[in-house]
């Protein structure tokens, strides 16, 4: 496919993009900054302008594209990560505006231009534990896509937003708009670095529900996005099977959710954010689980 990717030169985009790259897609990254693939189209531009939106997406990716003497290809899908991806980077009404105005600006292009497969970054903090004031708990465990959104926060809210947004232009136009709730995202370096400290204090992961994303996996998660057609919208929380910390689930509970409903029987090291949805309706499965990367002390 000829895929438009916003913010691939960012720390899930420069995964993900390979992912994509590997799989014989063509990539254009638009970002305010390049990433450093030979095979990678790069357009430097900003989602916060809906005119360069527009444009990149009707633009060449390449100057190879001249040479048929056809016009300019359209664009298959668009995936959108591009965005200030936390509170305490920005002001908090930037990262508002930047967020919400930028995934405004490329859902409505794509759909306007009638791009048929729009993915775009949602994230965990949509549950409102992330960033809460003070500890919150979820309602229950484990944590679904039905699990009720209401963050306290600038970031958390404006992918609410964005949730909404890409709602209403899927009922518009129909086409299939997935938002993708990825929860924190880890790179092949960080198992060495940091899963040790994890498994120290696991209370470094309460406010990631204990859970985590490898940043390759992610890639299979957008992929999968990009070959399962006909879904409308939906929200898939994405994480791998298990917690990011070498305890049970049961010690979890016991330690951190003694008084949280448990809705179901779950697995001896089940993550607590479900990945459920997206193994079923996408065929999402999981390639690198921690323990592949990082030995277990108590193993
Ligand atoms: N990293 C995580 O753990 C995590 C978890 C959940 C959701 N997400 C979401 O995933 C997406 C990617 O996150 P990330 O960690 O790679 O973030 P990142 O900050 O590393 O990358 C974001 C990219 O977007 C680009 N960008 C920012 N503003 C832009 C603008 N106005 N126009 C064009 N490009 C712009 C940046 O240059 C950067 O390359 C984001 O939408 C983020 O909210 C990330």
């Amino acid at each position: 496919m000829r895929i438009l990717f916003t913010g691939g030169s960012g720390k899930a985009g420069r995964h993900v993009v390979p992912y994509l790259l590997d799989r014989g897609h063509r990539v254009v990254n638009l970002d305010l900054a390049p990433l450093d693939d030979a095979r990678v189209d790069n357009l430097n531009a900003d989602i916060t302008d809906s005119g360069q939106v527009f444009n990149a997406m009707t633009a060449y990716a390449g100057f190879d594209e001249l040479e048929p003497g056809t016009g300019v290809p359209r664009f298959d899908a668009v995936v959108h990560f591009a965005a200030i991806p936390r509170i305490l980077l920005r002001p908090d009404n930037e990262t508002f505006r930047i967020n919400t105005l930028g995934t405004y600006n490329v859902i409505e292009a794509a759909v306007k231009l009638g791009i048929r497969k729009v993915i775009f970054a949602s994230s965990e903090t949509t549950y409102g534990i992330c960033f809460a004031d003070g500890e919150r708990k979820p309602e229950y465990l484990p944590v679904d896509e039905a699990h009720p959104t209401v963050p306290e926060d600038s970031y958390g809210m404006s992918k609410v937003v964005n949730e909404a947004t890409a709602r209403s232009f899927q009922r518009r136009s129909g086409f299939d708009i997935y938002g993708l709730r990825i929860n924190n995202v880890i790179e092949p370096q960080d198992y060495a670095r940091d899963f040790p400290r994890y498994f120290e204090a696991p209370e470094l992961r309460r406010r990631n529900f204990f859970a985590y994303i490898d940043a390759r996996d992610l890639g299979q998660a957008v992929d999968r996005c990009l070959s399962t057609d006909g879904l409308g919208f939906e929200v898939f929380n994405i994480a791998n099977d298990d917690h990011s910390v070498n305890l049970t689930t049961d010690e979890l509970i016991e330690q951190f959710y003694p008084d949280v409903p448990v809705r179901r029987a779950m697995g001896r090291h089940e993550s607590f954010y479900s990945n459920a949805k997206a193994r079923q309706m996408l065929g999402f499965a999981e390639e690198h689980n921690w323990r592949h990367h990082v030995a277990d002390p108590r193993a």
